[in-house]
């Protein structure tokens, strides 16, 4: 497993993707209300890639997947498909943005509620937030990927959720999805070792009940096997002399760097 180092040039392309993929989740919100459909909350964002960015949605085609981003509502873990069904109160979905600009690729993903979330999904997804962040905050050089898992399940754990074991966070790039994997769980002090210029993932999925997931026939949806709720939120992340640089920071975000 190995991981590579972006020049400096690349990495001023990176910070343009990350920023355009954060753009998409800012200007989707005000959309996530009850009666839309996700198809339509596709179609949007889509539209606003191609046309107002001038970029192109990663997801669409990628081994055949169909739509240009990911819906993933309630139950659904991640890779939920666009479709009819509207969104009602009470929902809690997950949108997966990634764009692909000047050959480079920004993803990041964030949970938004319909109306008035339940407790327990207010607090799932407010755990799998500070999940993430947790993991972040573990970056830097010379820390190792086991640490960044291990503090992520730690925290989870501790709420009594679970990690999803299935699908990780990954390298990215000139690829959407390149090594390293980034597992959200692991031992500390095991693993690749940072170093300046690594660019990556970190995207935890966290179930209510059981770590268990099953795939759809669909062949792409994967949802909780105990039907509980699911939540995931994601940034791509740059290593950098000191720490880390998020690279698909939200405005809404910007208390949260330390
Ligand atoms: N955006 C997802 C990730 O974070 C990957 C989606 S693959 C797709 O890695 F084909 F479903 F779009
Ligand atoms: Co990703
Ligand atoms: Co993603």
């Amino acid at each position: 497993m190995s991981a590579t180092i972006k020049t400096a040039d690349e990495i001023e392309k990176m910070r343009i993707a990350g920023r355009l993929a954060a753009e998409v989740l800012e200007i989707i919100e005000p959309h996530v209300v009850a009666g839309i459909t996700t198809l339509e909350l596709d179609r949007i964002c889509h539209d606003h890639i191609v046309n107002v960015q001038k970029a192109i949605p990663a997801p669409l085609n990628y081994r055949g997947f169909p739509k240009s981003i990911c819906t993933s509502v309630n139950q659904v873990v991640c890779h939920g498909i666009p479709t009819e069904k509207s969104l009602k109160k009470g929902d809690i979905v997950n949108i997966d943005i990634t764009v692909i600009k000047d050959g480079y690729h920004g993803d990041t993903s964030k949970m938004f509620v319909v109306g008035q979330p339940s407790i327990l999904a207010n607090r799932l997804m407010d755990v799998t937030q500070k999940a993430l962040w947790i993991g972040i905050e573990q970056v830097k050089p010379g820390c190792r990927l086991g640490d960044i898992g291990h503090a992520i399940q730690t925290f989870v754990e501790a709420h009594h959720y679970s990690v999803v074991r299935e699908y990780c966070g990954h390298g990215i790039g000139r690829e959407f999805h390149e090594d390293p994997q980034i597992l959200h769980y692991g031992t500390p002090g095991t693993g690749l070792v940072l170093q300046p210029g690594m660019c990556f993932t970190i995207e935890p999925m966290v179930n209510a009940g059981k770590q268990q997931v099953k795939l759809k026939p669909d062949g792409w949806t994967v949802v909780t096997k105990d039907r509980s709720l699911s939540a995931q939120y994601e940034h791509t992340l740059l290593v950098t002399d000191d720490a880390y640089e998020v690279l698909t920071l939200r405005k809404e975000e910007t208390h949260l760097i330390s």
